[in-house]
């Protein structure tokens, strides 16, 4: 006992500066990590468990069948050019049946691979129906199916007219939300995997001043097919939500995207092609192509500041509205002098 005594009194304690250069390094090492983490954040361009995934290789979608709904133009156009290049047959919707035709012929594979089935999705269910019906057979059977149909809105909550919300409501939501129901039992009723890819946006994570409409379209779509995913958990169904943030989607005459101002349509003619704070549209594509090769739930692809928002909106909910409450009036103020919130400049009533 003794001797054990004499051994713990021998014990010496850190001296002060010892203690506070211990401290320091412990510091300096969170400090450091804390820079690492941040690096790697910002050059983040979609959320981590998409990020991480590896590219869709060459022949990643050989011979699968993908229906692209709203193909015309915009994103929906640069999808179906993607999945034509990685191998795919395509069916090809929106409205307009010439724009289609066109997007067939620029498409870099043989014109056999490639279908134009045109379909209004705010039209009646018994076309939507049929319209499913001949999707599914036209290539016996589908893989992939792209809701990329939308319209966008630049308008202040208290000045938009009941008109352009049920338009907004239609498009955005009704429509795509309708045509999936009409081709549910025939995706479960076929002996191959399929998947549902749903294009929301980033406006159903974090509210989105001057889009108030445009953001519950979204957040709705998000709430259905979310549910729907959990559904049909166990099926050969898969559901991929995809939350683009802004996407720099028009290129040159009669493809500007589709934004609805207070009473209709706005134009945004090549207003978004020099945008820098909009993604490019190729990687958006190449990400959204990802996520559902790699079967990701919900793929969040935006640059900063909006992907970092819906992060904080996440983890830290009331910093995320402490910073939205000093945007949303001065958005609010930019749209009443006239300008947009979201850099849609050019516009003017079409
Ligand atoms: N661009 C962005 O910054 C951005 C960001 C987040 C989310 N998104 C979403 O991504 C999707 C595509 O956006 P985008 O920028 O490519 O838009 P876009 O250029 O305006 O294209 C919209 C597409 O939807 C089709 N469409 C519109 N109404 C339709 C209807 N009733 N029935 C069938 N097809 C219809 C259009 O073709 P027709 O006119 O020929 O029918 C067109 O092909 C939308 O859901 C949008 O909300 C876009």
């Amino acid at each position: 006992m003794g001797n054990v005594s004499s051994t713990f009194s021998e014990k010496k304690e850190p001296s002060h500066l010892q203690y506070l250069s211990f401290q320091m390094w412990h510091l300096a090492v969170v400090l450091g990590l804390c820079y690492v983490a941040f690096k790697y954040f910002k050059g983040l361009d979609a959320n981590i468990s998409l990020f991480l995934k590896q590219s869709v290789p060459e022949n990643g979608w050989q011979g699968k069948v993908v229906w692209v709904l709203g193909a015309s133009q915009g994103m929906g156009k640069q999808l179906a050019m993607h999945f034509a290049r990685h191998g795919a047959k395509l069916i090809l919707s929106s409205r307009n049946e010439a724009k289609l035709q066109e997007v067939k012929s620029e498409l870099p594979c043989s014109l056999e691979n490639v279908s134009v089935l045109p379909v209004d999705l705010c039209g009646p269910y018994d076309q939507l129906t049929k319209a499913a019906t001949t999707a599914q057979q036209v290539f016996g059977g589908l893989d992939v199916i792209v809701l990329c149909v939308g319209a966008s809105m630049n308008a202040l909550a208290a000045e938009v007219t009941p008109e352009v919300t049920d338009a907004l409501l239609a498009v955005n939501t009704v429509g795509p939300i309708k045509l999936t129901r009409a081709l549910l039992p025939r995706l479960l009723g076929q002996n191959r995997p399929a998947r549902i890819v749903a294009v929301a946006s980033m406006a159903a994570k974090v509210p989105s001043p001057g889009q108030s409409v445009y953001s519950a379209c979204k957040m709705a779509l998000y709430g259905n097919f979310s549910s729907l995913a959990t559904e049909l958990a166990d099926t050969n169904v898969g559901v991929t939500i995809v939350c683009p943030g802004p996407v720099r989607s028009s290129y040159g005459p009669g493809s500007a995207r589709a934004v609805y101002g207070p009473t209709g349509l706005i134009s945004t003619q090549d207003a978004e092609k020099e945008d820098k704070a909009r993604m490019a549209p190729a990687r958006c594509v190449e990400l959204i192509s990802s996520a559902a090769y790699h079967g990701v739930d919900e793929a969040w692809i935006s640059k900063h500041p909006v992907l970092a928002l819906a992060y904080i909106f996440q983890v830290a909910p009331a910093l995320g509205w402490m910073i939205l409450k000093r945007v949303g009036p001065k958005r609010a103020k930019a749209m009443k002098d006239g300008r947009s919130g979201y850099d849609v400049r050019g516009m003017g009533q079409q």
